[in-house]
């Protein structure tokens, strides 16, 4: 077996199609794609388009008639100056440390020569997390995150949410009020959304996190419905004033949108970091209210939704212990890698970067 790895074109793209077909098959189940992955015609168009990128890894020892790509990798340029490795897909049996120093050399060695890039950044869903302890060598970090699930068909639950409704519904001490999102709210939410994640592991891999402008584009993205139809009636904000207009009138945010057919998605929750407001069981009464609403939302047949689900840093125990409190479980985990431009810079093929 000789592997090498090399850019994939529109002219080589067909060679991607059995072994991406197979990943296909593993998709939802072993790489853990729970909204599923586009069919090879689309991959084909989107790569065409140069929306994506992809590198194969070819076994040269193959003959013209055999499969040579053993391996693959997609990644994203985002404008949020992060590259983003959306799949690393490797054939059962190679060599894991060869195949992935030359799928990894190559992909470093090429994004050195891109500019404007902060932070190369991968999920490594399902089967994926195993290479984390291969990609340490060259210089990435985890992040350990969960996902958070409420199983709305789990037959216990719904009379436990009931029974919080009716006897421990949250409601804002003196002074404080839930309303829900309007547009308006976008400039003093961002700031919200800086204060409460920029010190947080969710900025290490995502630079969005690390400005308010930054934050703009978090918001423009959960309300436009780019991940998933967004419900601004069941978002909420909690206030100083029944209708917060300035920034001092904004304490927290929880948003909703619909992550797949059936399955609600909290992509973001927070308070402002402030010692008058945090650590008082406001977190967990925001997420309550979110809940509720969104069970009579079920009921009275506006949202299709079976599960809700969230994604938190396995070290923010503050906010797995809110979640737990509204009855969510942890259902899987995963590494979050990170690579630095830094030390991205740093490697040299052939040389151990570590930590
Ligand atoms: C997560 C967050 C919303 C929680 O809000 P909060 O009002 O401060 O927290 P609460 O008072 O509701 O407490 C929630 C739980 O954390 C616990 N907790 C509080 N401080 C803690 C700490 N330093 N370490 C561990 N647990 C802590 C509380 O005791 C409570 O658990 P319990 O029900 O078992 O007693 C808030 O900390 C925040 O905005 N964090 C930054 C953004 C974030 O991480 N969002 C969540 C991921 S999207």
């Amino acid at each position: 077996m000789a592997l090498t790895a090399s850019p994939i074109t529109p002219l080589t793209v067909s060679s991607l199609e059995r072994l991406y077909q197979q990943f296909l098959l593993e998709a939802k189940d072993d790489y853990g794609w729970t909204e599923g992955a586009i069919p090879f015609e689309m991959l084909v168009e989107v790569l065409s388009a140069g929306n994506l990128h992809a590198i194969a890894l070819e076994d040269t020892t193959k003959t013209p008639a055999e499969s040579s790509v053993v391996g693959f990798m997609l990644y994203r340029i985002e404008p949020h100056n992060a590259i983003e490795i959306n799949l690393v897909c490797l054939e059962k049996g190679l060599p894991q440390k060869t195949a992935v120093d030359k799928l990894f050399g190559y992909a470093i060695t090429h994004w050195q020569t891109i500019p404007n890039w902060e932070v190369i950044s991968y999920a490594m869903l399902g089967k994926q997390t195993t290479l984390i302890q291969t990609l340490t060598w060259y210089g990435f970090k985890p992040v350990g995150q969960c996902v958070m699930n409420l199983d709305l068909t789990d037959p216990l639950l719904m009379p436990l949410l009931i029974r919080q409704k009716q006897e421990k519904r949250f409601t804002p001490p003196d002074g404080l009020h839930l309303v829900q999102w309007q547009p308006d709210f976008v400039e003093p939410v961002a700031s919200m959304i800086y204060e409460a994640f920029h010190t947080k592991s969710d900025a290490l891999w995502d630079p969005r996190f690390r400005s308010e402008k930054g934050a703009l584009t978090v918001i423009d993205l959960i309300t436009s419905g780019r991940i998933g139809d967004f419900y601004p009636n069941y978002s909420w904000i909690l206030a100083i004033t029944p209708s917060p207009k300035t920034q001092a009138d904004f304490v927290g945010f929880s948003f909703l949108v619909q992550a797949d057919l059936l399955t609600g998605n909290i992509p973001l929750i927070g308070l402002i970091k402030n010692d008058e407001y945090r650590n008082k069981g406001l977190g967990k009464g925001l997420l309550q209210h979110a809940i509720i609403n969104v069970v009579d939302g079920i009921l009275n047949g506006e949202l299709p939704m079976l599960n809700v689900h969230a994604t938190v840093d396995t070290d923010n125990s503050q906010a797995v212990k809110m979640y737990r409190s509204v009855y969510f479980q942890e259902t899987s985990d995963y590494a979050h890698a990170y690579l630095t431009r830094e030390t991205a810079m740093a490697f040299k093929t052939g040389q151990w970067v570590g930590c």
